[in-house]
Protein backbone atom coordinates (compact mmCIF):
# COMPACT_ATOMS: atom_id res chain seq x y z
CA UNK A 1 0.00 0.00 0.00
CA UNK A 2 2.46 2.27 0.94
CA UNK A 3 4.95 1.58 -1.82
CA UNK A 4 2.10 2.09 -4.37
CA UNK A 5 1.20 5.67 -3.19
CA UNK A 6 4.77 6.29 -2.95
CA UNK A 7 4.82 5.46 -6.69
CA UNK A 8 1.83 7.79 -8.00
CA UNK A 9 3.49 10.55 -6.09
CA UNK A 10 6.91 10.16 -8.26
CA UNK A 11 4.93 9.77 -11.03
CA UNK A 12 3.18 12.97 -10.37
CA UNK A 13 6.28 14.24 -9.82
CA UNK A 14 8.09 13.65 -12.95
CA UNK A 15 4.63 14.22 -14.68
CA UNK A 16 4.98 18.21 -13.12
CA UNK A 17 9.00 18.33 -14.30
CA UNK A 18 7.63 17.19 -18.09
CA UNK A 19 5.53 20.34 -17.98
CA UNK A 20 8.07 23.05 -16.34
CA UNK A 21 10.11 21.99 -18.79
CA UNK A 22 8.09 23.83 -21.53
CA UNK A 23 9.72 27.17 -21.88
CA UNK A 24 7.13 30.48 -22.10
CA UNK A 25 8.14 33.29 -23.64
CA UNK A 26 6.76 36.26 -24.79
CA UNK A 27 6.53 36.09 -28.10
CA UNK A 28 5.51 39.01 -30.70
CA UNK A 29 2.72 40.43 -31.21
CA UNK A 30 2.58 42.27 -34.17
CA UNK A 31 -1.05 42.51 -36.12
CA UNK A 32 -3.05 44.47 -38.75
CA UNK A 33 -5.00 47.10 -37.87
CA UNK A 34 -8.30 46.07 -37.27
CA UNK A 35 -11.47 46.81 -39.35
CA UNK A 36 -14.56 48.39 -38.02
CA UNK A 37 -17.79 48.54 -39.61
CA UNK A 38 -20.76 50.73 -38.44
CA UNK A 39 -24.32 51.20 -39.98
CA UNK A 40 -25.55 54.90 -39.28
CA UNK A 41 -29.24 54.33 -39.29
CA UNK A 42 -30.69 57.67 -41.26
CA UNK A 43 -34.57 58.55 -41.70
CA UNK A 44 -36.24 56.21 -42.91
CA UNK A 45 -36.82 56.16 -46.55
CA UNK A 46 -37.59 54.04 -49.50
CA UNK A 47 -34.16 55.04 -51.36
CA UNK A 48 -31.07 56.64 -49.90
CA UNK A 49 -28.83 57.47 -52.49
CA UNK A 50 -26.05 59.74 -52.72
CA UNK A 51 -23.24 60.80 -50.08
CA UNK A 52 -21.13 63.64 -49.87
CA UNK A 53 -19.02 65.35 -47.00
CA UNK A 54 -18.42 69.21 -46.87
CA UNK A 55 -14.69 70.32 -46.72
CA UNK A 56 -13.69 71.85 -43.39
CA UNK A 57 -16.14 70.45 -41.74
CA UNK A 58 -18.07 67.62 -40.02
CA UNK A 59 -21.58 67.55 -42.02
CA UNK A 60 -22.34 64.64 -44.75
CA UNK A 61 -25.60 65.01 -46.92
CA UNK A 62 -27.07 62.40 -47.78
CA UNK A 63 -29.99 62.56 -50.65
CA UNK A 64 -32.77 60.12 -50.47
CA UNK A 65 -34.56 60.26 -53.34
CA UNK A 66 -38.14 58.36 -53.21
CA UNK A 67 -39.48 61.14 -50.72
CA UNK A 68 -37.31 64.22 -51.72
CA UNK A 69 -35.72 64.34 -48.87
CA UNK A 70 -32.12 66.01 -47.74
CA UNK A 71 -30.39 64.76 -44.23
CA UNK A 72 -27.48 66.59 -42.60
CA UNK A 73 -25.55 64.71 -40.26
CA UNK A 74 -22.75 65.76 -37.97
CA UNK A 75 -20.36 62.93 -37.76
CA UNK A 76 -17.47 62.11 -35.70
CA UNK A 77 -14.03 61.38 -36.91
CA UNK A 78 -14.87 57.80 -37.49
CA UNK A 79 -18.10 58.96 -39.41
CA UNK A 80 -20.57 57.76 -36.79
CA UNK A 81 -23.68 60.33 -36.82
CA UNK A 82 -23.79 62.59 -34.01
CA UNK A 83 -27.39 64.65 -34.63
CA UNK A 84 -28.90 64.67 -37.98
CA UNK A 85 -32.07 66.46 -39.16
CA UNK A 86 -33.93 66.16 -42.33
CA UNK A 87 -35.22 68.72 -45.33
CA UNK A 88 -38.13 67.87 -47.81
CA UNK A 89 -36.22 69.39 -51.05
CA UNK A 90 -39.36 71.01 -53.12
CA UNK A 91 -42.21 68.55 -53.07
CA UNK A 92 -42.04 64.66 -52.41
CA UNK A 93 -42.28 64.10 -56.00
CA UNK A 94 -39.52 66.49 -57.16
CA UNK A 95 -36.60 63.18 -56.57
CA UNK A 96 -33.75 65.07 -55.03
CA UNK A 97 -30.80 62.61 -56.46
CA UNK A 98 -27.18 63.91 -57.39
CA UNK A 99 -25.22 66.09 -55.04
CA UNK A 100 -21.66 67.75 -56.04
CA UNK A 101 -19.64 70.46 -54.33
CA UNK A 102 -19.59 73.82 -55.82
CA UNK A 103 -15.73 75.65 -56.34
CA UNK A 104 -16.83 78.66 -57.56
CA UNK A 105 -19.10 78.97 -54.27
CA UNK A 106 -17.25 77.26 -51.43
CA UNK A 107 -19.24 75.69 -49.40
CA UNK A 108 -22.17 75.31 -51.48
CA UNK A 109 -23.42 72.30 -52.92
CA UNK A 110 -24.77 71.30 -56.38
CA UNK A 111 -28.50 69.07 -56.23
CA UNK A 112 -30.48 67.71 -58.87
CA UNK A 113 -33.95 67.59 -58.49
CA UNK A 114 -34.86 64.93 -60.94
CA UNK A 115 -38.98 64.74 -60.61
CA UNK A 116 -38.99 68.71 -61.44
CA UNK A 117 -36.03 68.81 -63.78
CA UNK A 118 -34.20 71.57 -62.03
CA UNK A 119 -30.53 72.04 -60.82
CA UNK A 120 -30.09 73.99 -57.34
CA UNK A 121 -27.47 75.55 -55.79
CA UNK A 122 -27.99 75.64 -51.97
CA UNK A 123 -26.05 76.55 -49.27
CA UNK A 124 -26.56 73.81 -46.93
CA UNK A 125 -26.17 76.06 -43.87
CA UNK A 126 -22.95 73.20 -42.22
CA UNK A 127 -23.44 75.56 -38.65
CA UNK A 128 -25.77 73.26 -37.05
CA UNK A 129 -27.90 70.50 -38.13
CA UNK A 130 -30.91 71.87 -37.68
CA UNK A 131 -30.67 75.26 -39.91
CA UNK A 132 -32.54 74.60 -43.08
CA UNK A 133 -30.72 74.56 -46.17
CA UNK A 134 -31.05 77.65 -48.59
CA UNK A 135 -31.58 78.17 -52.08
CA UNK A 136 -28.55 80.20 -53.91
CA UNK A 137 -29.40 79.63 -57.58
CA UNK A 138 -32.02 77.43 -60.04
CA UNK A 139 -31.61 75.98 -63.15
CA UNK A 140 -34.26 74.13 -65.35
CA UNK A 141 -32.76 71.60 -67.58
CA UNK A 142 -33.33 72.98 -70.59
CA UNK A 143 -36.10 70.94 -73.55
CA UNK A 144 -36.14 68.60 -74.62
CA UNK A 145 -33.79 67.35 -72.10
CA UNK A 146 -35.48 66.04 -68.97
CA UNK A 147 -34.53 64.07 -65.66
CA UNK A 148 -31.35 65.34 -64.41
CA UNK A 149 -29.14 62.78 -62.41
CA UNK A 150 -25.66 62.90 -61.76
CA UNK A 151 -24.63 66.73 -61.69
CA UNK A 152 -20.73 68.16 -61.30
CA UNK A 153 -19.17 71.46 -61.91
CA UNK A 154 -16.47 71.81 -64.19
CA UNK A 155 -15.14 75.78 -64.12
CA UNK A 156 -18.50 77.79 -65.56
CA UNK A 157 -19.86 74.89 -66.59
CA UNK A 158 -21.78 72.09 -64.91
CA UNK A 159 -22.26 68.75 -66.74
CA UNK A 160 -25.48 66.41 -66.01
CA UNK A 161 -26.80 63.45 -67.47
CA UNK A 162 -30.29 63.60 -68.09
CA UNK A 163 -31.50 60.09 -67.17
CA UNK A 164 -35.10 60.19 -68.42
CA UNK A 165 -34.17 61.85 -71.93
CA UNK A 166 -31.12 59.21 -72.46
CA UNK A 167 -29.01 63.03 -72.68
CA UNK A 168 -26.02 64.63 -71.32
CA UNK A 169 -26.28 68.17 -70.79
CA UNK A 170 -23.09 71.31 -70.47
CA UNK A 171 -24.94 74.69 -69.42
CA UNK A 172 -23.04 77.35 -68.03
CA UNK A 173 -24.42 78.08 -65.00
CA UNK A 174 -22.65 81.66 -65.42
CA UNK A 175 -25.44 82.43 -68.11
CA UNK A 176 -27.90 79.17 -68.17
CA UNK A 177 -29.02 80.00 -71.90
CA UNK A 178 -25.11 78.86 -72.81
CA UNK A 179 -25.95 75.43 -73.33
CA UNK A 180 -25.47 71.94 -75.32
CA UNK A 181 -27.56 69.08 -74.92
CA UNK A 182 -25.40 65.65 -76.34
CA UNK A 183 -27.55 62.65 -77.03
CA UNK A 184 -26.94 59.51 -75.89
CA UNK A 185 -28.38 56.37 -75.47
CA UNK A 186 -30.38 54.78 -72.74
CA UNK A 187 -29.53 55.79 -69.92
CA UNK A 188 -26.26 58.18 -69.28
CA UNK A 189 -25.54 57.70 -65.58
CA UNK A 190 -22.66 59.80 -64.58
CA UNK A 191 -20.03 62.28 -66.40
CA UNK A 192 -16.38 62.38 -65.72
CA UNK A 193 -13.77 64.88 -67.61
CA UNK A 194 -10.44 62.63 -68.55
CA UNK A 195 -7.43 63.92 -66.67
CA UNK A 196 -4.96 63.96 -70.00
CA UNK A 197 -7.19 64.36 -73.01
CA UNK A 198 -9.93 66.42 -71.30
CA UNK A 199 -13.24 64.67 -73.19
CA UNK A 200 -16.02 63.76 -71.10
CA UNK A 201 -16.99 60.51 -70.68
CA UNK A 202 -20.61 59.05 -69.66
CA UNK A 203 -21.62 55.30 -69.22
CA UNK A 204 -24.71 53.99 -70.39
CA UNK A 205 -26.29 51.60 -68.39
CA UNK A 206 -29.24 50.01 -70.56
CA UNK A 207 -26.85 50.43 -73.76
CA UNK A 208 -23.26 48.83 -72.96
CA UNK A 209 -21.44 51.79 -74.01
CA UNK A 210 -19.53 54.50 -72.94
CA UNK A 211 -20.43 57.86 -75.05
CA UNK A 212 -17.13 60.14 -75.48
CA UNK A 213 -18.35 63.86 -75.65
CA UNK A 214 -15.48 65.86 -77.45
CA UNK A 215 -17.24 69.76 -76.10
CA UNK A 216 -15.27 72.13 -78.32
CA UNK A 217 -16.88 70.00 -81.68
CA UNK A 218 -20.06 68.68 -80.22
CA UNK A 219 -18.66 65.21 -82.05
CA UNK A 220 -20.10 62.20 -79.61
CA UNK A 221 -18.42 58.59 -79.79
CA UNK A 222 -19.78 55.15 -78.35
CA UNK A 223 -17.02 52.92 -77.38
CA UNK A 224 -19.39 49.84 -77.25
CA UNK A 225 -18.35 47.26 -74.15
CA UNK A 226 -18.20 43.70 -75.65
CA UNK A 227 -20.64 41.51 -74.61
CA UNK A 228 -17.74 38.42 -73.09
CA UNK A 229 -16.57 41.83 -70.96
CA UNK A 230 -19.05 42.49 -68.86
CA UNK A 231 -22.43 44.30 -68.98
CA UNK A 232 -23.94 47.63 -67.27
CA UNK A 233 -21.43 50.39 -67.26
CA UNK A 234 -22.40 52.37 -63.94
CA UNK A 235 -19.84 54.32 -61.40
CA UNK A 236 -17.42 56.44 -63.89
CA UNK A 237 -15.05 58.44 -62.38
CA UNK A 238 -11.61 60.69 -63.20
CA UNK A 239 -8.71 58.87 -61.86
CA UNK A 240 -4.82 58.11 -61.92
CA UNK A 241 -4.10 58.22 -65.87
CA UNK A 242 -7.71 58.22 -67.53
CA UNK A 243 -11.25 57.64 -66.63
CA UNK A 244 -12.38 54.52 -64.48
CA UNK A 245 -15.48 52.30 -64.32
CA UNK A 246 -17.33 49.44 -62.93
CA UNK A 247 -19.37 47.00 -65.31
CA UNK A 248 -22.22 45.73 -62.65
CA UNK A 249 -23.41 42.69 -65.10
CA UNK A 250 -27.15 41.93 -65.64
CA UNK A 251 -29.87 40.17 -63.25
CA UNK A 252 -28.40 36.97 -62.80
CA UNK A 253 -24.37 37.46 -62.88
CA UNK A 254 -22.15 40.50 -61.58
CA UNK A 255 -18.85 40.51 -63.97
CA UNK A 256 -16.53 41.47 -61.40
CA UNK A 257 -15.12 43.80 -64.01
CA UNK A 258 -13.72 47.70 -63.95
CA UNK A 259 -12.27 49.16 -67.10
CA UNK A 260 -9.55 51.85 -67.67
CA UNK A 261 -10.18 54.64 -70.58
CA UNK A 262 -6.66 55.84 -71.54
CA UNK A 263 -5.82 59.40 -73.54
CA UNK A 264 -6.25 57.74 -76.86
CA UNK A 265 -9.47 55.60 -75.96
CA UNK A 266 -8.02 52.48 -75.39
CA UNK A 267 -10.00 50.35 -72.66
CA UNK A 268 -8.13 47.93 -70.77
CA UNK A 269 -10.26 45.69 -68.49
CA UNK A 270 -9.55 44.29 -64.65
CA UNK A 271 -11.68 41.44 -63.97
CA UNK A 272 -11.28 40.27 -60.00
CA UNK A 273 -9.74 36.99 -58.95
CA UNK A 274 -11.03 36.32 -55.36
CA UNK A 275 -13.76 33.86 -54.91
CA UNK A 276 -16.34 37.25 -53.68
CA UNK A 277 -14.70 39.59 -56.20
CA UNK A 278 -14.87 37.69 -59.49
CA UNK A 279 -18.44 37.87 -59.41
CA UNK A 280 -18.92 40.74 -58.01
CA UNK A 281 -22.26 43.30 -58.91
CA UNK A 282 -19.91 46.71 -59.42
CA UNK A 283 -21.83 49.57 -58.59
CA UNK A 284 -19.61 52.64 -58.38
CA UNK A 285 -15.87 53.06 -57.30
CA UNK A 286 -13.59 55.66 -55.32
CA UNK A 287 -10.18 56.09 -55.00
CA UNK A 288 -7.90 57.28 -51.92
CA UNK A 289 -8.22 60.97 -51.96
CA UNK A 290 -4.27 60.88 -52.38
CA UNK A 291 -3.91 57.87 -54.56
CA UNK A 292 -0.36 58.11 -55.52
CA UNK A 293 0.37 57.23 -52.56
CA UNK A 294 -1.45 54.25 -51.76
CA UNK A 295 -2.66 52.83 -55.27
CA UNK A 296 -5.92 52.20 -53.80
CA UNK A 297 -9.15 52.02 -55.18
CA UNK A 298 -12.26 51.33 -53.11
CA UNK A 299 -15.57 48.92 -54.69
CA UNK A 300 -19.07 49.33 -54.29
CA UNK A 301 -20.61 45.58 -54.71
CA UNK A 302 -24.04 45.98 -54.88
CA UNK A 303 -27.47 43.75 -54.60
CA UNK A 304 -29.30 46.49 -56.55
CA UNK A 305 -29.45 44.36 -59.53
CA UNK A 306 -30.08 41.32 -58.31
CA UNK A 307 -31.19 40.53 -54.49
CA UNK A 308 -28.61 37.41 -54.12
CA UNK A 309 -25.50 39.70 -55.44
CA UNK A 310 -23.74 40.20 -52.18
CA UNK A 311 -23.41 43.98 -50.91
CA UNK A 312 -19.74 44.37 -50.48
CA UNK A 313 -16.64 47.08 -50.20
CA UNK A 314 -13.95 45.75 -51.71
CA UNK A 315 -10.32 47.35 -51.44
CA UNK A 316 -8.37 47.07 -54.36
CA UNK A 317 -4.29 47.57 -54.59
CA UNK A 318 -2.46 48.14 -57.76
CA UNK A 319 0.77 48.46 -58.82
CA UNK A 320 2.54 51.33 -59.23
CA UNK A 321 1.80 52.07 -62.84
CA UNK A 322 -1.40 51.23 -62.31
CA UNK A 323 -1.67 48.09 -64.32
CA UNK A 324 -2.58 45.44 -62.18
CA UNK A 325 -4.36 44.07 -59.52
CA UNK A 326 -2.53 42.87 -56.85
CA UNK A 327 -4.68 42.59 -53.98
CA UNK A 328 -8.35 42.41 -52.93
CA UNK A 329 -9.73 42.67 -49.82
CA UNK A 330 -13.37 42.12 -49.13
CA UNK A 331 -16.23 43.44 -46.51
CA UNK A 332 -19.21 42.32 -46.35
CA UNK A 333 -21.50 44.75 -45.46
CA UNK A 334 -23.63 43.60 -42.37
CA UNK A 335 -26.84 44.89 -43.95
CA UNK A 336 -27.48 42.22 -46.89
CA UNK A 337 -30.17 42.92 -49.81
CA UNK A 338 -29.26 46.96 -48.81
CA UNK A 339 -28.58 47.76 -52.38
CA UNK A 340 -25.18 49.60 -51.10
CA UNK A 341 -25.33 52.71 -53.61
CA UNK A 342 -22.31 55.25 -53.44
CA UNK A 343 -19.24 55.14 -51.89
CA UNK A 344 -17.61 58.08 -50.80
CA UNK A 345 -13.50 58.40 -49.52
CA UNK A 346 -12.75 60.73 -46.91
CA UNK A 347 -8.94 61.19 -45.14
CA UNK A 348 -10.28 59.01 -41.92
CA UNK A 349 -13.37 56.53 -43.25
CA UNK A 350 -15.24 55.23 -46.06
CA UNK A 351 -19.12 56.02 -46.05
CA UNK A 352 -21.13 53.53 -48.17
CA UNK A 353 -24.91 54.44 -48.82
CA UNK A 354 -27.18 51.04 -48.64
CA UNK A 355 -29.74 52.49 -50.55
CA UNK A 356 -33.42 50.02 -49.23
CA UNK A 357 -31.95 50.28 -45.43
CA UNK A 358 -32.01 53.83 -45.31
CA UNK A 359 -28.38 53.83 -43.81
CA UNK A 360 -25.12 55.25 -43.95
CA UNK A 361 -22.16 52.53 -43.56
CA UNK A 362 -19.05 53.86 -42.18
CA UNK A 363 -15.94 51.50 -42.58
CA UNK A 364 -12.21 52.30 -41.17
CA UNK A 365 -9.14 50.71 -39.74
CA UNK A 366 -7.72 51.37 -36.59
C1 LIG B 1 -46.67 63.17 -51.03
O1 LIG B 1 -47.43 64.28 -50.67
C2 LIG B 1 -48.81 64.15 -50.98
C3 LIG B 1 -49.50 65.48 -50.72
O2 LIG B 1 -48.92 66.16 -49.64
C4 LIG B 1 -49.39 63.02 -50.15
O3 LIG B 1 -50.76 62.84 -50.46
C5 LIG B 1 -48.63 61.74 -50.47
O4 LIG B 1 -49.07 60.68 -49.65
C6 LIG B 1 -47.14 61.94 -50.27
N1 LIG B 1 -46.44 60.77 -50.78
C7 LIG B 1 -45.39 60.26 -50.18
C8 LIG B 1 -44.76 59.08 -50.83
O5 LIG B 1 -44.93 60.72 -49.15
C1 LIG C 1 -25.56 37.66 -68.01
O1 LIG C 1 -24.15 37.71 -67.88
C2 LIG C 1 -23.53 36.45 -68.01
C3 LIG C 1 -22.06 36.64 -67.72
O2 LIG C 1 -21.52 37.73 -68.37
C4 LIG C 1 -23.79 35.91 -69.41
O3 LIG C 1 -23.20 34.63 -69.54
C5 LIG C 1 -25.29 35.81 -69.63
O4 LIG C 1 -25.54 35.44 -70.97
C6 LIG C 1 -25.95 37.14 -69.38
N1 LIG C 1 -27.38 37.02 -69.45
C7 LIG C 1 -28.12 37.81 -70.21
C8 LIG C 1 -29.59 37.58 -70.15
O5 LIG C 1 -27.64 38.70 -70.88
C1 LIG D 1 -30.50 36.31 -59.20
O1 LIG D 1 -29.35 35.54 -59.40
C2 LIG D 1 -29.52 34.18 -59.06
C3 LIG D 1 -28.15 33.51 -59.14
O2 LIG D 1 -27.54 33.76 -60.35
C4 LIG D 1 -30.56 33.57 -60.01
O3 LIG D 1 -30.76 32.22 -59.67
C5 LIG D 1 -31.86 34.35 -59.87
O4 LIG D 1 -32.81 33.88 -60.80
C6 LIG D 1 -31.64 35.83 -60.06
N1 LIG D 1 -32.85 36.57 -59.76
C7 LIG D 1 -33.47 37.32 -60.65
C8 LIG D 1 -34.68 38.03 -60.14
O5 LIG D 1 -33.09 37.45 -61.79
Amino acid sequence: MWKCTHSISLLLLLVQLGFAAVKIVPAPAERAPSHYVFENQLSIADQTHEVVKLPNSNMVLVSQMSNSVLVKAEVDDKGIVQQLAAFRMGQNTSALHGLAHSQAFPGKVWLTLQGDNKLVLIDPKVKSVQSVPKVIKEILVPAPGNGPHYIGEYGNDLWVTLQDSSDVLRISHVNPSDYNIYRGLPRPIFVAQHPINKMFYSGQDNSDSVMKIEPKTGHVTQLKIPAKVGQTPVGMISGPRGVWFTLLGNNTKGTGTIGHINADDKITYHRLQSPLGKDAALLHLAFDSDFTKGHTLWLLSSSIVNDSALDMIIKVTFDAQWQNIQSEDIVVIPTQKSKAHRILLTPANVFATELSSSKLLSYYTA
